[in-house]
């Protein structure tokens, strides 16, 4: 996919592309690729948050009485698909400290790659916050899609979605069932393996998140 597609936008900052290869080699442990997802969380945030409005407000510095910014825009509501999803929170929570944190649980059953939801937490007033949809890898899309259905369901409406890497199949997935919804990738890889793997990709995101293999 050479082109960005209309419903993706891609972070090309080079230290996001930077910390982005550290994340994929195979030989970065657990304890290094969590500080990475976390801090790719932290510049995706500050990247994806560039159209929050802003009002004029009133500042007395020490020097004098000046007019300036401050956020004017809804609040902010974090949802972390389970579990990989996780990992983003932290690194968000940083730049956006009073956003609230909602839960989704999916998991994709191995057999058919469809998702399968376990849990879900959301703040009561989902539909009158930005939502940030967070999960490293976008891959056959459904996962994030039945994230956005359930959110939707709801009442939650302005939606974005926030992931490490996307593959093309994900994309145009979500871009059916969710024209409306944003994606912000740090890459478009090439394809799925037979396995529903991103390639190239980086693994497993969950297992090497928490060491579970
Ligand atoms: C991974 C990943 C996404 C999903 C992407 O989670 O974190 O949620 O797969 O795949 P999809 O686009 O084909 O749905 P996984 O199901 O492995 O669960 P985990 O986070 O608990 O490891
Ligand atoms: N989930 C992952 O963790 N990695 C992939 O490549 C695809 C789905």
């Amino acid at each position: 996919m050479d082109q960005v597609p209309a419903n993706v936008v891609l972070m090309e900052h080079p230290l996001i592309q930077h910390k982005l290869s550290i994340l994929r080699d195979v030989r970065t442990g657990s304890k290094v690729f969590r500080e990475l997802v976390k801090e790719l969380a932290m510049l995706m945030a500050f990247e994806s948050t560039r159209d929050f409005q802003l009002a004029e407000t009133t500042v007395t510095t020490p020097i004098t009485e000046t007019t300036t910014w401050v956020l004017a825009g809804k609040k902010v509501a974090v949802i972390p698909i389970l579990r990989a999803g996780l990992g983003m929170v932290e690194g968000i929570l940083e730049l956006l400290p009073a956003a609230r944190v909602g839960h989704i649980g999916l998991y994709r059953d191995p057999e058919t790659l469809k998702p399968v939801e376990y849990y879900c937490k959301l703040p009561a007033d989902i539909g009158e916050r930005d939502v940030m949809i967070v999960d490293p890898m976008l891959a056959t899309g459904g996962s994030a899609a039945a994230a956005i259905e359930f959110l939707k369901a709801r009442g939650a409406r302005n939606i974005r979605l926030l992931v490490l890497i996307a593959a093309p199949e994900g994309i145009k997935a979500v871009a059916a069932a969710a024209p409306d919804v944003k994606i912000y990738a740090c890459a478009m890889d090439s394809h799925l393996n037979d396995h529903g793997y991103i390639v190239p990709g980086l693994g497993d995101a969950g297992d090497r998140l928490f060491g579970t293999k």
